[in-house]
């Protein structure tokens, strides 16, 4: 069979790209049903963009590259979309948009627009072998135990990143890059908890509070969460993606007041007072509690000198942990680094080297901060790419 465009991948950015489309577009995915990761995103209610979306939200090799398709394809686009489809939405925190209802809105309204586009989609359908003969690309299928030859002029590299394997997540479009001469820069996972040897934290799993978390000279303000396996939450997922290897992470528990001043005239008025049941005012006791093993919180506040204060706030506020790893791909959000986009035009996401051979999505060396930015590079990118064809 001949199509115009195959897009490999079925998610967000695969399904956006074959909104765009113009000519037969035929969409091939291994899976069961399109959007699976949209449908579990932001628990289950998608936080599909973010109104403060910027280039200055994501990593890459090549810090400049999303901007193009970033600024043609904006948040306030995406939005019309879902609102011409009368899909609810509201801001969570931080400029986050998501679904009042459910996730599966976002997948039916994509799925609405490929229909709309003429767009055909093939689920349960494994790729064996890619194969580009000068002029076109023949893409061996196989469903069902069938196999089948399908040829088209434009191949589209959508599959995503190798987050979260369990729900089918592979490295095609990588393999894929490599094989037609693009290069990778190195993958790893990001938005993803972090993990302490001898479950540091198991005492404390649940307690949550607003930190400011820095790693590699980047700083994220948000809620820390402790678990059984060591700390996740907003702040620790963000940092998460900046962290390498072997580097500390510096935890400010007070990241908007200061600890010092309050306990020094809180000295002077109530000298007599417990130094753990004063922090235990500030802080959750149970981290208190915790924090008790390895800091001296012994007597009153009175007994404190002015130096112990302020070593002990210095403490609090510059807490430096080192984490053993990361939870992996496992559970983690995105994939960091992929397809190097030196080998691709920004503008048309298309292979420099191969024409009609383009790569859209998380499969590019292109990751969001979490809070909605992910999404947003996948409907720039998938329309960027969909727009030149
Ligand atoms: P995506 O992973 O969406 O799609 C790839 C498609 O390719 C899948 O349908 C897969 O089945 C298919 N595929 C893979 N290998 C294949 C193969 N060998 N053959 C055929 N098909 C193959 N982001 C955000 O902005 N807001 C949010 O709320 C969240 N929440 C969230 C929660 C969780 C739990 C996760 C894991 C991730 C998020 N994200 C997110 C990140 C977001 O889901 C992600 O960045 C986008 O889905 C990436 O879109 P892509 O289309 O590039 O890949």
């Amino acid at each position: 069979m001949k199509w115009d465009t195959i897009i490999l991948g079925a998610g967000a950015a695969g399904m956006m790209c074959a909104t765009q489309t113009g000519g037969r577009t035929l969409v091939l995915d291994h899976a069961k049903a399109p959007g699976e990761k949209i449908r579990i995103s932001g628990g289950g209610r998608c936080n599909f963009t973010n109104m403060y979306a910027g280039p200055e939200n994501f990593l890459s090799g090549n810090p400049h590259f999303c901007k193009s398709a970033l600024s043609r394809y904006t948040q306030w686009d995406f939005v019309d979309l879902v609102a011409a489809h009368g899909i609810p939405y509201h801001e969570k925190t931080l400029g986050q948009l998501f679904c009042d209802n459910s996730a599966k809105d976002i997948i039916a309204m994509l799925r609405a627009e490929m229909t709309k586009a003429g767009a055909q989609l093939r689920l349960e359908t494994s790729v064996v072998s890619v194969r580009h003969d000068g002029t076109a690309f023949t893409v061996e299928t196989e469903k069902a135990g069938q196999r089948q030859t399908q040829n088209c002029t434009n191949l589209v590299l959508a599959t995503g990143g190798k987050s979260i394997p369990k729900m089918g997540a592979t490295g095609l479009a990588y393999d894929l890059a490599l094989q037609f001469g693009l290069s990778l820069t190195e993958t790893r996972a990001g938005l993803v908890p972090f993990t302490f040897s001898e479950q540091r934290f198991k005492d404390i799993s649940g307690v949550a509070l607003p930190v400011r978390a820095a790693a590699n000279g980047v700083s994220f303000e948000e809620a820390m969460l402790f678990t059984h396996r060591g700390l996740s939450g907003p702040a620790m997922l963000q940092i998460s993606s900046y962290w390498q290897e072997g580097q500390e992470i510096i935890v400010n528990l007070f990241p908007d007041s200061d600890p010092l001043s309050v306990l020094r005239s809180r000295r002077q008025e109530q000298g007599r007072r417990n130094l753990t049941t004063e922090l235990a005012t500030l802080l959750p006791a149970r981290l208190v509690d915790h924090l008790s093993g390895s800091l001296d919180l012994r007597g009153n506040l009175a007994d404190q000198s002015d130096s112990a204060l302020n070593s002990l706030c210095e403490a609090l506020q510059s807490w430096r942990l080192r984490p053993s790893g990361t939870e992996g791909y496992r559970t983690a959000e995105v994939t960091l680094g992929g397809i190097n986009t030196d080998g691709l035009s920004s503008k048309t996401m298309e292979s420099k080297s191969l024409p009609g051979l383009f790569a859209i999505g998380e499969a590019v060396d292109v990751t969001g901060w979490l809070g909605g930015f992910n999404f947003q590079w996948a409907w720039s990118s998938g329309w960027a790419a969909g727009q030149s064809i």
